[in-house]
């Protein structure tokens, strides 16, 4: 997946986001999962952060078993403590965070 830079419009890889590291909460499956597999095929660091964390390390492990560079971690976002630590991990973990996809949307939050 590194350094890919071929023809976009055939549906090929460009490293749009080479070298970038990225948090995708709610990544474990449907959009955030898509997301995140995208983002590393596009050559991001990807964290996938999400409440179902057996989801979460299952989708780094396909990411990775393709050439990705990826970890999956528990996250609430619901809970500010819980986020904290999702970003303190990526960015212990990959020195920077450059793409944060919000993709857990919550309602009657108190
Ligand atoms: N699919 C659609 O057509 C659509 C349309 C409009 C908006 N949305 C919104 O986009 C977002 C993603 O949709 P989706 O269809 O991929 O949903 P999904 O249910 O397939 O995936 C949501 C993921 O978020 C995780 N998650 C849920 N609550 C969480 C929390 N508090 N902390 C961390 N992780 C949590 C789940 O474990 C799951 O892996 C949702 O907020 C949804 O409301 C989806």
């Amino acid at each position: 997946m590194k350094g890919i830079r071929h023809d976009s419009q055939r549906g090929q890889h460009m490293g749009r986001v080479q070298g970038k590291v990225a948090l995708v909460t709610g990544g474990a499956s449907g959009i955030g999962l898509s997301s995140a597999i995208l983002l590393a095929k596009e050559g991001a660091k990807v964290v996938i952060a999400d409440f179902n964390v057996d989801g979460a390390k299952e989708a780094a492990e396909q990411i990775r078993s393709q050439g990705g560079e990826a970890s999956g971690i528990f996250l609430d976002a619901s809970q500010e403590d819980s986020i904290r630590e999702a970003v303190e991990y990526t960015a212990k973990q990959y020195d920077t965070i450059t793409v944060l996809f919000n993709n857990v949307g919550l309602s009657n939050l108190k």
